[in-house]
């Protein structure tokens, strides 16, 4: 194969083991880290680069994100010719899994309730839920929502789930589009929100929308801030509507000192972390990709940027 370049820029991620591990698995290909005025390039890794790294970059024949979701990256001009990859599962659905199950979990058998009694010296028991009064609605089947929905399956929770396209998951009741979109919220109490943030999906968990949940609806946020309308968020735990929410991800992170979320007692948040970028898994499905791509071979994971995912 012929030798290539790829550069790597990426925020915020060392990238010593990143380099290391494209080396060692790529012999062919010169790695290294993007410095302003660069030889150009024929691939990218990268995570929130700067626009100043793509207008430097005006070769690129394709562009491996090492996350699942591509919103950031397309509010940038990228060089049109480039194709866009993004991570595909890479570990990331079953932590989703867990950590979505763990709070679907959490709130139905109220573990707060009583890790709060136990913290006060109390020692009471309430009478058991029943799980058909929790169906949940997972909102986006893709990589990540399917494997969540399908774990809640497995707990015997009643699963909804909503995509663009109609889905067949086993144990999950599958609804699609827009003209299905307030059936799916009516069938649900617990949210949980794994879409990606695009044009059509920006606000999309607002005052109208998770007013169509059932009463006392719980809502789990695990894609993006800008999928929420805070406020709305806010009015409809006070209204008494929903139960509360748990977020890991919000319009601005770190989640500013003074926002209201950190003090609302029914919010559980946690620091964008439900499912993280594995840097070993990232860099096999990476290498497997960019090899398949220099054959001339399709790839999953390239992005629509019409679509916006
Ligand atoms: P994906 O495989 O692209 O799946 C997206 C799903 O959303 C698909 O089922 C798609 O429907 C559906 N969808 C897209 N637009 C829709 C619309 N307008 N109406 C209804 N359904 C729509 O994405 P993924 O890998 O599962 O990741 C999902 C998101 O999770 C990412 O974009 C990212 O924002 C977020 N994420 C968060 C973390 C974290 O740590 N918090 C980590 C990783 C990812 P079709 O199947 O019909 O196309
Ligand atoms: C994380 O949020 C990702 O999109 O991978």
């Amino acid at each position: 194969m012929t030798p290539f370049r790829i550069s790597f820029c990426c925020s915020n991620t060392d990238p010593a083991p990143w380099l290391a591990g494209l080396r060692a698995a790529l012999p062919q290909a010169n790695v290294s880290v993007w410095q302003p005025g660069d030889a150009l390039a024929d691939y990218a890794v990268v995570w929130a680069p700067p626009q100043q790294f793509f207008d430097e970059q005006p070769q690129l024949k394709g562009i491996f994100n090492i996350g699942a979701g591509v919103d950031a990256l397309l509010k940038l001009r990228l060089p049109p010719q480039a194709t866009l990859v993004r991570l595909e599962d890479a570990g990331m659905a079953v932590q989703m899994a867990e950590y979505v199950s763990q709070a679907v979990i959490r709130h139905f058998r109220d573990l707060e309730t009583y890790a709060e009694d136990v913290r006060n010296g109390h020692w009471t028991t309430y009478p058991p839920r029943q799980r058909s009064n929790f169906p949940v609605g997972v909102m986006g089947l893709g990589a990540l929502g399917a494997r969540v929905a399908q774990a809640l399956a497995h707990f015997e929770f009643s699963v909804n789930g909503w995509s663009r396209s109609i889905k067949a998951l086993d144990g999950v009741r599958g609804f699609a589009g827009a003209a299905q979109f307030n059936d799916f919220l009516a069938s649900s109490r617990v949210l949980v929100n794994l879409l990606p943030l695009t044009p059509d999906t920006a606000n999309i968990l607002n005052r109208d929308t998770l007013s169509r949940l059932q009463p006392g609806g719980y809502v789990i946020n695990v894609a993006r801030g800008a999928h929420l309308v805070d406020d709305d968020l806010l009015a409809l735990i006070h209204s008494g509507h929903l139960a509360g929410a748990l977020l890991d991800v919000f319009r601005t992170e770190p989640l500013p000192s003074a926002h209201p979320f950190w003090r609302e007692p029914q919010i559980t948040i946690t620091p964008h972390t439900s499912a993280r970028t594995l840097r070993d898994d990232s860099i096999a499905q990476i290498v497997g990709k960019l090899d398949a791509l220099q054959r001339g071979h399709s790839v999953g994971g390239i992005v629509d940027p019409l679509r916006g995912y």
